[in-house]
């Protein structure tokens, strides 16, 4: 591909100001400056840099962020700095045939929740992650108001029902940590889902972490804002 090509396709600007950051001097590839646009190049393991910054050839970018209280996950939040501002430019702006530009984050989590985010601009694996029929597994840490009794987490398991929802949700797996503290395994992803089961089993969510999605954990040293791009392992541990 060439190479104005490739930095379009990864969300460095419009074809003409990607042309003109090679023609600048500010593209290297493999540890070379290329000054022509019209280069080609095999993107098989491609890496290159721009204006200082190493960059992999990605046919689709697939990531984890470390959400951070605080943040919303929409492009255009209400109160809260958006998530999306956490993240590099071009990846904000990778092109895509849909009207949406850039990635986009796999559900969403609530302002004061923090972990694991996945973003992507694969539509096709946004769907599977999210879809319920696929069941992957999200586990959350939950901090409760009130100490956790068995009853509760009986309650937890055999399944809740939700004000506006008639069919009862239940907790994949849910274990008391301690007497605060609640491990709890979702298989869907329903609007506050977590403090709406913590509701009505008489509980309260004081704070919530998801620290799992499907079998790949968030890194101990993933700091809260940092992302990271995932890996063909993490992905083989997203399978659902
Ligand atoms: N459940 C909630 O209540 N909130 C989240 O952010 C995620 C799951």
């Amino acid at each position: 591909m060439r190479l104005e090509d490739i930095l379009f396709s990864q969300g460095f600007g419009t074809r003409r100001v990607c042309a003109g950051l090679v023609q600048q001097g500010h593209v290297a590839v493999h540890g070379e400056t290329v000054t022509d646009a019209g280069e080609f190049f095999d993107l098989d393991g491609l890496h290159f840099n721009v204006q200082g910054t190493d960059w992999p050839f990605k046919a689709h970018a697939y990531l984890m962020l470390h959400k951070p209280a605080g943040t919303e996950c929409s492009q255009k939040p209400s109160t809260w700095p958006s998530i999306y501002t956490l993240l590099p430019a071009p990846l904000r702006q990778r092109p895509q045939k849909a009207a949406v530009q850039g990635v986009q984050a796999v559900g969403r989590l609530d302002q004061d929740t923090t972990g694991m985010l996945l973003l992507t601009d694969d539509g096709q694996f946004i769907h599977k992650m999210s879809s319920p029929k696929h069941h992957v597994p999200k586990v959350y840490e939950v901090s409760t108001k009130h100490p956790i009794t068995p009853e509760m987490v009986d309650k937890l398991l055999a399944g809740v029902v939700l004000e506006d929802d008639p069919k009862p949700v239940k907790a994949a797996a849910c274990e008391a940590v301690s007497e605060l503290h609640l491990k709890l395994t979702l298989t869907e992803g329903k609007y506050h889902q977590v403090k709406r089961m913590l509701a009505a089993v008489g509980n309260r969510v004081e704070g919530l972490h998801r620290s799992q999605i499907g079998a790949l954990s968030l890194p101990a040293d993933l700091m809260p804002g940092q992302w990271r791009w995932l890996s063909q392992a993490d992905l083989a541990l997203l399978k659902p």
